[in-house]
């Protein structure tokens, strides 16, 4: 190996301290006030082991980030990540743990839902060999889910559980549970197949590798929450689903465009009844009725997607107004080659459903892809 001199004497040279045994990833977006509490809790749960805390904060409005580098530069364990233009509580976990040179990383709420005395009981457990990855369960002997916000969340949480299980290679009671620990090399194996949107990490994780994981589900309790808000609503869970399918077909297709998909013929129904009203309650005539459902369909999708496909880059703002023209435009040429590409298959003797049939897939497909790199432009 050439370059391990080199190394060697980088290590003898000035090395300030070692690296930690223990990184721990906190997602947060808005959650200032509970930065100390935490960070003082961690320490106080964590002593004898060389720990670090890395906050990955979407450059959340009400300073976060300016708390934790307040803090940062009175302890060197706490560290900071501010993403601007990147969203989304899984990217933020991978881009921290990612950041790591630790033997372990950790994910953990950053609200203190979570029971951040369970983290030594993982490490040890880990340490002690036998499994791939510790996971705090509120389902298993000694833990509890009381800290779960309203009776909603109880049937999402629980739905979403069933459905996970129905699906995964391994058993795990708390599928959603944001509260894990796992080697770090093994984390940076699985970085590159993780789907990375939405809110569930470890389904992912688990997902991606190809040898089922051993998991260790350490029971833990869910506290409430002490301070700001929840993130996690219904859209989230639609999400989820995504990331299920999207693992089912192997990644065949990207999430993205199912979702697109789905949007796309969500919009067709909404233009019929908007169609369908006109004509019943107006006098209007077909060609301006058919203007307008068009109008209404372009705009419930633009919503639509922008909440959903898009929700990791939603637009707000002046940016919206201008995503929607372009969408329209964009859905405008999408229309014409449909029509036209339907018409010629129609008129080489094709039958109308087969020929409608592939003009409105090329008009999806089109959309799409236009609209991905247009209105929707990764940044
Ligand atoms: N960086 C970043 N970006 N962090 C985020 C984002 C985001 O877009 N959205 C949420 N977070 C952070 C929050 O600040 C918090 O620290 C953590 O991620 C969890 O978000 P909450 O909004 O508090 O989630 P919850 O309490 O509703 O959900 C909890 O329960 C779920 C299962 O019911 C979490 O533990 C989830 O991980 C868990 O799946
Ligand atoms: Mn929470």
């Amino acid at each position: 190996m050439p370059d391990t001199p080199t190394h060697n004497s980088y290590a003898a040279a000035g090395s300030v301290r070692v690296s930690p045994v223990l990184s721990v990833i906190v997602p947060c977006f808005n959650e200032r006030p509970n930065v100390a509490p935490m960070i003082a809790q961690l320490d106080a749960a964590l002593g004898g082991i060389a720990w670090e805390v890395i906050y990955v904060d979407d450059n959340s409005p009400d300073g976060t980030t300016r708390e934790v580098r307040r803090i940062a530069q009175l302890d060197s364990r706490v560290r900071c990540i501010r993403r601007i233009g990147r969203h989304g509580l899984a990217s933020a976990v991978i881009e921290g743990a990612l950041s790591s040179s630790a033997d372990y990383v950790a994910v953990i709420d950053g609200d203190l839902q979570h029971d951040e005395t369970r983290l030594p009981v993982m490490l040890n457990a880990l340490r002690a060999g036998g499994y791939d990855i510790a996971v705090a369960s509120r389902h298993v002997e000694g833990g509890d889910n009381a800290g779960l916000s309203s009776r909603f969340r109880h049937v999402l949480s629980d739905g979403g559980i069933w459905l996970a299980q129905a699906f995964l290679p391994v058993r795990l009671t708390d599928p959603m549970s944001g509260f894990f620990m796992l080697p770090r090399v093994l984390f940076e194996d699985l970085a590159r197949e993780l789907n990375g949107q939405g809110f569930k990490i470890l389904l992912d994780l688990v997902l991606s590798s190809t040898a089922p994981l051993r998991v260790l589900e350490v029971p833990a309790r869910f506290r409430e929450r002490a301070a700001g808000e929840s993130k996690m609503d219904a859209l989230v869970m639609v999400q989820f689903a995504g990331l299920l399918l999207d693992k089912i077909f192997g990644g065949l297709l990207p999430l993205r465009f199912f979702s697109f998909a789905l949007v796309g013929a969500l919009g067709i129904i909404v233009h019929l009844v908007v169609l369908g009203l006109l004509r019943q309650s107006t006098t209007l005539g077909f060609e301006t009725g058919q203007a307008l459902a068009t109008l209404v369909a372009m705009i419930f999708n633009f919503q639509l997607n922008n909440a959903i496909t898009y929700r990791d880059q939603r637009l707000k703002g002046p940016r919206l107004w201008r995503g929607l023209l372009l969408f329209m435009v964009v859905c405008g040429f999408g229309a014409i080659a449909n029509v036209g590409i339907a018409k010629v298959l129609y008129e080489q003797h094709t039958t109308w459903t087969v020929a409608g049939g592939i003009g409105a897939m090329i008009g999806v497909v089109w959309n799409y892809a236009v609209s991905a790199t247009l209105v929707w432009r990764a940044r």
